[in-house]
C-alpha cells in the first residue's frame, strides 16, 4: 500500500479546516470569502486526496458529513442496476393485457404465478449493505443516478443499520429498495410541527417524506416520522433465491417492513378480487398508497421478459381510478403559455384530492368552458389522476345569486394584443411574438432540466428579468452581468454567481438539449435527439431541406414543416447568432447506438482540454460513456489534457488507459 507523505497528511488537515471554515462562513455567517469554484476546487482536492488513501478518511471530514457542513446539495450515486419505473393499468381488461404480453414473451399457455402488493405513495429509495452493514443509501434520481442521502436513511429505525450473520455470509452485497412514507396519522403532527417553525406545510405525506429525506442536515431528518418499507431486492441472481416471494421473506426475517397485504396469486380473477379488495381497504391502511403492484414471481421468467427503455415487462401498477372532489369556484384567470395559447385556469377555494390540496384546475380551452357553463360562485366537481393537472370536469351546483357565465377574453392578458382562434384548432393564441408572458414561458422552458438545464432560473427569476427589460430575447441570458442580476428582488451575491455559472455551464449544452430548449413547436426530447443524430451540427440543421427533415424515420410532414419554418424564421436565425456570440458551443453531436463505443465504460476527464470538461462529458456519455470524478480501478480511461497532475500520476499506478485528447477524438471520429 503506498502510504501518505508527511506533506500530503499536513495539506490534507490544512483543506479540512479550510474547507470547515469556509463551510461555517458560507452556511452559518452568510458571509462567504471565496467564489464556488475555489470551494469546488478545495473539495475536489480533499475527495482526491481521500479516493487515493482510503485509510485516511476520517468520519469527520467534510467529505463524510452530509449534515450541517455542507448543505450544498447530496454527492452523486450511481445505481449499480438501474432503478426503473413501472407500467401502468387502470383496468381489468389492460391487466389481462399485460398477462398476455407476460404468457407470449415465456411463450407459455398457462397461468402465471404473481405477487401483489399495494404501491406506496413515497420516496423510492436504495440501500446498500456491504458485509451485513447498511453503507450507502440513495434516492431514485433519474433512475441510473440518485443522491447519496446515507446520513439522512441511518435516522429512520426501520432501516435496520446490520443484517443477521447468516444472511451477511450468504450475501456480502445485498441491495435493497423500497419506498419511504410518513403514516397518515403521522402527517397532520409533523405538519403541524412545520407551521410552528414557521414554515409552509407539505401538501400530502409524499412530499413530506420527499423534503425531509432530502433535509441536509440529518437532524431535522431524524424528528420527522418517516418510515421505510422494503419491496425488493435490486439483483434478481442470489444464487439460493429464486422467486420475489422468497425475497420477500427474507426481507421480513431481517425486520423490514413489507407493503401489505401482499399475495401470491395465479389466477387473473383472483388478481381482480384482490384489487378491490385494496380499493376498498385503501383507506383503513396506515400509508397512501395509488394502486397495486404485480410482479411475475419467478426471478427466472423476469430475467426472461426483461425490460423496455425504463419499465421492467414484468411488473405492472395497477393504478386507482381518478379522484374526485367538490369545491367551489372562486375566480378564472388566462394564462398565456410559452406557444402564445390561452388557457383557462380554475381558482377554487382549496380543496384535497387524491391526497393533494388542489387550488387551481385546468378549464381547457373555450368549447371546454362554454359546454360546462360555469360561473364565479358555482360548486364545481375537479378530477385528479396521478401527477396529471387537476381539471374540471362538471358544474355542481350553480350560485344564487348567479354571476355571469365566463366568456374568453378579446385581447391576451399579457400584452393585450387581440388573440384568435385559427381554424380548426381549440385554442386561442396570442400571435405577439414580443408577448412578455410567452417570453416568459420560453425562458423556464428553455432552462429546464431537458433543456440547457439552467439551474436557479425559475418562474419568479424569469419573470423579474422580463419585467425589468433585462431579457427580450432568449439569447439576452448569455449577456447578462453580475450587477444586473443583483437589481432582483431576493438575489443576493452568492445566488447571482450560482445563476451566472450556471448559465455558464450551459454554453455548453449538448445539440439535442439545445434544440429541445428552443420550443420548436411539436420538437420534443425524442424529436430532438433524432435531428441533432441525423445532423450531427446546428449549421447543417439549419440548412436541412423539407424533403430531407420528411426523409427522417420518426418525422413526418407537419413535424419537417413545424422544424423547417422555425429555421427559415429571420428573427430565430438572429436568436442562435446572438446565443453564438454569447458563448454557447453548440457542439457537434455524434450518433450513439445501443452497443456504445464507450457502453459500460468509465471515464476520468484531468488536465486542460480544448473545450470545457462538459463538452467532453457529453461526448462520452453521448457514447454510452460515464464520468467519475476519482480515479480507482473501476475506471476503464483517464482522458487526460495538459498539465495533469496526481490523476494522471494515479492512473498510471493503477494501469488505468490514458487516453489523450485527440485519440480520444480520432476514436469517436
Ligand atoms: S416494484 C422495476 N413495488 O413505484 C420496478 N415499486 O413506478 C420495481 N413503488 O418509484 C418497482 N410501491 O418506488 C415496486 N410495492 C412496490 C412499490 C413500488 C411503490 C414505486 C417505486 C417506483 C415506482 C415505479
Amino acid at each position: 500500500m503506498v502510504k501518505p507523505s508527511n506533506i500530503i497528511t499536513a495539506e490534507l488537515e490544512k483543506l479540512r479546516s479550510e474547507i470547515r471554515r469556509h463551510n461555517e462562513l458560507y452556511y452559518q455567517k452568510d458571509k462567504p470569502e471565496i467564489s464556488d469554484a475555489e470551494y469546488d476546487r478545495l473539495f475536489d482536492r480533499l475527495l482526491e486526496i481521500e479516493a487515493e488513501f482510503p485509510e485516511m478518511v476520517t468520519e469527520d471530514s467534510p467529505s463524510q458529513t452530509v449534515g450541517a457542513d455542507r448543505i450544498e446539495k447530496f454527492a452523486a450515486v450511481d445505481h449499480r442496476i438501474p432503478m426503473l419505473s413501472l407500467q401502468k393499468v387502470t383496468s381489468f381488461e389492460q391487466f389481462l393485457d399485460f398477462d398476455r404480453r407476460v404468457r407470449d414473451g415465456l411463450a407459455v399457455e398457462a397461468e402465471i404465478q404473481y405477487t401483489t402488493e399495494p404501491k406506496l405513495d413515497g420516496l423510492a429509495v436504495e440501500l446498500v449493505y456491504r458485509r451485513g452493514k447498511f453503507v450507502l443509501g440513495s434516492t431514485r434520481g433519474d433512475g441510473s443516478t440518485g443522491e447519496n442521502i446515507t446520513e439522512n436513511l441511518t435516522t429512520l429505525s426501520s432501516i435496520p443499520a446490520s443484517l443477521s450473520s447468516q444472511t451477511t455470509k450468504r450475501y456480502p452485497l445485498l441491495e435493497i429498495r423500497g419506498e419511504v412514507v410518513i403514516h397518515k396519522k403521522d402527517f397532520a403532527q409533523f405538519n403541524q410541527q412545520l407551521i410552528e417553525i414557521g414554515q409552509e406545510p407539505m401538501a400530502n405525506p409524499r412530499n413530506g417524506a420527499a423534503g425531509s429525506l432530502r433535509q441536509l442536515d440529518s437532524n431535522i431528518t431524524k424528528e420527522r416520522p418517516l418510515v421505510f418499507y422494503a419491496y425488493g431486492i435490486s439483483d434478481i441472481l442470489l444464487d439460493s433465491i429464486t422467486k420475489q416471494s422468497e425475497a420477500a421473506a427474507l426481507l421480513r426475517s431481517e425486520n423490514f417492513r413489507l407493503p401489505e397485504p401482499a399475495a401470491v396469486l395465479n389466477d387473473p380473477e383472483a388478481i381482480n378480487r384482490q384489487f378491490d379488495e385494496l380499493t376498498k381497504s385503501r383507506d383503513a391502511l396506515d400509508f397512501e398508497i395509488d394502486g397495486m403492484v404485480i410482479k411475475v414471481n419467478s426471478f427466472d421468467q423476469q430475467k426472461q421478459l426483461g425490460r423496455i427503455s425504463r419499465a421492467p415487462r414484468w411488473a405492472v401498477a395497477w393504478k386507482f381510478e381518478a379522484e374526485l372532489a367538490e369545491t367551489t369556484l372562486e375566480d378564472v384567470e388566462f394564462s398565456v403559455g410559452r406557444t402564445g395559447v390561452v388557457t383557462p385556469v380554475a381558482i377554487l377555494e382549496p380543496v384535497k384530492v387524491g391526497g393533494v390540496m388542489v387550488s387551481r384546475a385546468s378549464l381547457h380551452n373555450e368549447d371546454e368552458l362554454q359546454s360546462l357553463g360555469v360561473a364565479v360562485g358555482d360548486r364545481v366537481v375537479i378530477r385528479r389522476a396521478g401527477d396529471v393537472i387537476p381539471e374540471v370536469v362538471r358544474l355542481a351546483g350553480k350560485s344564487k345569486p348567479r354571476s355571469n357565465t365566463i366568456k374568453f377574453p378579446a385581447e391576451c392578458p399579457s400584452c393585450q394584443t387581440e388573440i384568435r382562434r385559427l381554424e380548426g384548432e381549440a385554442a386561442y393564441r396570442c400571435s405577439n411574438s414580443a408577448c412578455p408572458a410567452q417570453l416568459e414561458g420560453k425562458l423556464s422552458y428553455f432552462a429546464s432540466k431537458a433543456g440547457m438545464d439552467i439551474d436557479g432560473m425559475g418562474g419568479k427569476i424569469a419573470s423579474q428579468l422580463i419585467e425589468r427589460g433585462l431579457i427580450s430575447s432568449l439569447a439576452d441570458l448569455y449577456f447578462l452581468t453580475h450587477d444586473q442580476l443583483l437589481t432582483l428582488d431576493l438575489m443576493a451575491d452568492k445566488r447571482a454567481q450560482k445563476l451566472l455559472a450556471a448559465i455558464d455551464r450551459s454554453r455548453s449544452s449538448s445539440l439535442p438539449k439545445i434544440i429541445y430548449a428552443l420550443g420548436i413547436d411539436g420538437v420534443g426530447e425524442t424529436v430532438a435527439r433524432l435531428v441533432a443524430e441525423t445532423f450531427a451540427t446546428l449549421d447543417s440543421l439549419m440548412e436541412a431541406s423539407l424533403e430531407q427533415l420528411v426523409d427522417i424515420d420518426g418525422i413526418g410532414e407537419v413535424l419537417a414543416e413545424s422544424i423547417n419554418s422555425y429555421f427559415a424564421t429571420e428573427d430565430n436565425r438572429v436568436l442562435l447568432r446572438r446565443m453564438r456570440e454569447g458563448g454557447v458551443l453548440f457542439p457537434h453531436f455524434t450518433k450513439s447506438y445501443s452497443g456504445d463505443l464507450f457502453s459500460g465504460k468509465r471515464f476520468v476527464i484531468t488536465g486542460t482540454l480544448s473545450q470545457s470538461r462538459t463538452y467532453f462529458k457529453n461526448l462520452i456519455e453521448s457514447h454510452g460513456g460515464k464520468v467519475s470524478s476519482s480515479i480507482s480501478t473501476k475506471i476503464d480511461f483517464l482522458l487526460c489534457g495538459q498539465k495533469a497532475g496526481s490523476k494522471l500520476e494515479k492512473a498510471r499506478k493503477l494501469d488505468v488507459e490514458i487516453i489523450e485528447e485527440e485519440d480520444f477524438l480520432a476514436r469517436i471520429g
